[in-house]
């Protein structure tokens, strides 16, 4: 039996502006993931357990954009091993459709337990690029910056097509990450906001650039540890989050809570519609941002911290 796992993520800075080529900000989130568990089996098939979704089936049936067989089939081809005799089975503590990466944290977790499985090394750079295939099955069009942050399991400052940056935290700083409960698949809000800056090019543009503005501000906010600095750019790009057309009344509703109740800043985080609002807490606050957000609504509230480096490294 080979296990494998991967975390959850969050985008600090940047979402939807990034798909235009525009810089955006990527923390790996610990305390959830997924879990792949790789099993011989006396006959040739694959079976597929994906727990969650309460659904057993063969990768033989499965659709051609499945993207559980997508990644299987990829890594397979990567490794050199013909897909037999093994089964799969999918574990994820991630919400699904709720901006936390559920998707390329289950492709992640599979690529890496086959990867084991079979004996083969595969680095960071090669499974973020087989996920990015899967990526296109959720996504349609994605930034890539999913697949990335969840690969490297550090913070990434991402630039669309170009090579991963990782940078440095000088301070640690905490979230509460809080569920609104609704889940908005990325695809159609990607999608709207391609047929309104279509609509509207001039304005987008200059949208996705101030975006743009926030997420480098805020790159240099954490390198040298501002986090008061970093509160007031979470809401400054919330407000651009809310003119592109992403924000929900259940995001305003625990962005407003969440502010009233002590954080420094709060904003929505991926595709936005629902999914999940980040607040800037600290240890004084958190116990009561986190009940407010929980009193407003929030199906739940994860609190998670975005350590230094040196912390990282000896965790390690
Ligand atoms: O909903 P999430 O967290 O998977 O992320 C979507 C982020 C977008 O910028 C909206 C899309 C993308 O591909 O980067």
């Amino acid at each position: 039996m080979t296990i494998a796992t991967a975390p959850g993520k969050i985008i600090l800075f940047g979402e939807h502006a990034v798909v235009y080529a525009r810089p955006a900000i990527a923390v790996p989130v610990f305390q959830v993931r997924a879990e792949a568990t790789i099993e011989a089996r006396a006959d040739l098939r694959v079976v597929i357990d994906a727990v969650d979704l309460a659904r057993v089936y063969d990768l033989s049936d499965a659709p051609a954009d499945d993207p559980i067989a997508t990644i299987i089939r990829a890594t397979c081809a990567r490794l050199n091993v013909a897909p037999q005799n093994f089964s799969v089975r999918i574990h994820s503590t991630i919400p699904m459709a709720s901006g936390m990466g559920s998707g390329a944290a289950v492709s992640v977790a599979i690529a890496r337990a086959l990867a084991k499985y079979f004996d083969v090394t595969l680095s960071a750079v090669e499974v973020s690029a087989l996920v990015f295939e899967t990526e296109k099955l959720h996504h349609g069009t994605p930034s890539g910056i999913d697949n990335t942050v969840i690969a490297f399991e550090q913070p990434v400052y991402f630039v669309r097509g170009q090579p991963i940056e990782s940078f440095r935290v000088a301070r640690p700083f905490t979230l509460a990450i809080a569920d609104t409960g609704v889940a908005a698949p990325t695809k159609i809000a990607v999608g709207d906001v391609r047929r309104a800056r279509e609509a509207d090019r001039a304005r987008y543009e200059s949208l996705f650039d101030q975006i743009g503005a926030v997420a480098r501000d805020a790159r240099r906010a954490i390198e040298r540890g501002d986090v008061d600095a970093l509160g007031g750019l979470m809401n400054a790009n919330q407000m651009l989050l809310r003119e592109i057309g992403v924000s929900s009344p259940e995001i305003e509703t625990l962005a407003s809570a969440a502010l009233r109740a002590g954080a420094r800043g709060a904003k929505l985080s991926g595709a936005g519609r629902g999914g999940n609002v980040i607040a800037l807490v600290d240890e004084v606050t958190q116990d009561n941002i986190a009940r407010a957000l929980l009193d407003a609504g929030a199906r739940r509230v994860v609190v998670s911290q975005v350590s230094t480096n040196e912390e990282r490294i000896n965790e390690c």
